[in-house]
């Protein structure tokens, strides 16, 4: 298996230093930048804007992974494909036309993701297999950095990496919520290709990013 793609979650950095932050795990090896945007509706939280997200463009090289928990995440698609996302990924139950959605990301020139609530069922993304380029599958309800993972995400796991492999797509299976060391090498072993981690990225201070990325790919 080849090593997952490593995508720490700034929702665990330091907010005050959110560009050293950024930097700081580019540094330590990580993979992709992934971006909590929370809307205080969709979810009951408030975090990142798209001038957040543009401010630390210039700062970062690393893929911006941009996760929409808002509703309706339409009007946000166009304003984080101007501020620097590259991956846009959007939850079936925050919108009517998941389809048109996922076209509008990819006219956009960004990679079109899809994500599934602990509860939602994997049979949402039979109609629109062709149209993504990412399913990411939450093992946490989605809100808040810091939660256990839910175990039973991993029979998720193997569902959509079989939906995957029979239609033949190529799509990036993520996986987001309370990913650590302990567990990764199950996330991996059931079909997952990319890791969500934010507490166990951000832990122990900028010293320890580059152990604790390293900890998640081995
Ligand atoms: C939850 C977010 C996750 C979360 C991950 O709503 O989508 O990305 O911040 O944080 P940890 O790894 O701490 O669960
Ligand atoms: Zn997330």
């Amino acid at each position: 298996q080849p090593a997952p793609l490593i995508c720490p979650s700034i929702l665990a950095g330091d907010f005050a230093r959110l560009g050293d932050e950024a930097r700081a795990v580019e540094v330590a090896g990580a993979d992709w930048l992934h971006l909590d945007v929370m809307d205080g509706h969709f979810v009951p939280n408030l975090t990142i804007g798209p001038d957040i997200c543009r401010a630390l463009r210039p700062l970062c090289g690393l893929t911006f992974d941009v996760h929409l928990m808002c509703a309706p995440a339409d009007p946000w698609i166009e304003a984080f494909a101007e501020a620097g996302a590259d991956v846009l990924s959007i939850h079936p139950e925050a919108g009517p036309h998941l389809h048109r959605s996922l076209r509008r990301i990819r006219q956009l020139g960004k990679k079109a993701g899809v994500v599934l609530n602990p509860a939602t069922s994997v049979d949402v993304l039979d109609w629109v297999i062709e149209d993504l380029d990412l399913v990411l599958i939450m093992s946490v309800n989605p809100g808040f950095g810091g939660q256990g993972f839910i175990e039973g995400a991993l029979k998720k796991i193997e569902a959509v990496r079989a939906r995957l492999d029979a239609a033949g797509s190529s799509a990036v299976l993520q996986v987001d919520g309370g990913v650590k060391a302990e567990n990764a090498r199950a996330c991996v072993d059931a079909g997952a290709t990319a890791l969500v981690a934010g507490t166990a990225v951000f832990k122990g201070g900028a010293g320890a990013y580059a152990a604790n990325i390293a900890a998640l790919k081995a």
